[in-house]
């Protein structure tokens, strides 16, 4: 069955990558959630998606040049007044740490992908530190690490033999099943126009679609689309409606 995974938590209707984010996403019932890390200036393990507070949060600032305590000072809901669903209290939430995160999903079996954001900034040694956040806080539950850069990928499978690798692409590549293999991926994170809607790429990718998620989907004929090619998973920024149409999709099989 293909599974709906909630891109930064539920984004569509939730300010992103907050514990407000993830816990709707749960309370709608994802089976994975997605998110993004960063590191502080002080080694700490954050979750957002841009390498500078600017855009989605009310502070300023690169992450790599602010401390934990600093970065804990800003809003990362205030910046999202637009949403419907808005409600003063989103002004509350903070910027997690990977660790806060976790403690959230203790309850829950959910899968956790964490895309490592290190393409833009060097981190060094943030594959060690989301690993060993994960060792003592992720509760035996399945993680995926995906990155679109790759040499952290392998870094992270330096760090633990056992990591389950994802390499994020944006566009296509050649003879994909023999990248799986010589690099170890466990899946590939693919884009949707990679996947859809040529029939050469599909071709391309056939025998592998219980190994490849995509991104970021939120079309329901593309959902559709993917659960026809059963793809291991959809990573979507409206969870609800992507497990309505999978819920329906399973029944009618
Ligand atoms: O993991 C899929 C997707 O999140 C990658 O792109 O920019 O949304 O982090 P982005
Ligand atoms: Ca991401």
């Amino acid at each position: 069955m293909t599974k709906i995974y909630g891109h930064r938590g539920a984004k569509g209707r939730y300010p992103e990558n907050t514990l407000l984010s993830f816990q709707k996403a749960i309370d709608q019932g994802v089976d994975g959630l997605e998110l993004d890390v960063h590191l502080t200036k002080d080694g700490e393990v954050v979750v957002i998606h841009d390498e500078t507070l600017d855009r989605t949060t009310n502070g300023t600032g690169w992450i790599r040049d602010l401390t934990l305590e600093e970065i804990k000072q800003v809003s990362a809901g205030s910046s999202f007044t637009h949403f419907p669903d808005y409600q003063g209290a989103w002004d509350l939430e903070k910027v997690p740490t990977l660790q806060e995160v976790l403690e959230l999903l203790a309850p829950y079996p959910t899968e956790l992908n964490i895309e490592l954001k290190t393409y833009a900034v060097a981190y060094e040694g943030i594959e060690a530190k989301v690993q060993s956040v994960v060792e003592k806080y992720g509760n035996g539950r399945k993680v995926v690490y995906s990155s679109f850069h790759l040499p952290s990928l392998l870094r992270m499978k330096q760090v633990n033999r056992e990591a389950n690798i994802a390499w994020l692409l944006n566009e296509g590549i050649s003879l994909p099943a023999d990248y799986m293999e010589m690099l170890g991926l466990e899946a590939l994170h693919l884009s949707k126009n990679i996947v859809l809607p040529k029939e050469l790429n599909t071709k391309n990718l056939a025998g592998l679609f219980e190994n490849i998620r995509v991104w970021t989907v939120n079309d329901p004929d593309q959902i559709g689309q993917l659960l026809e090619l059963q793809v291991n998973a959809i990573i979507t920024d409206f969870p609800e409606t992507a497990i309505a149409l999978r819920n329906m999709w399973e029944a009618m099989a």
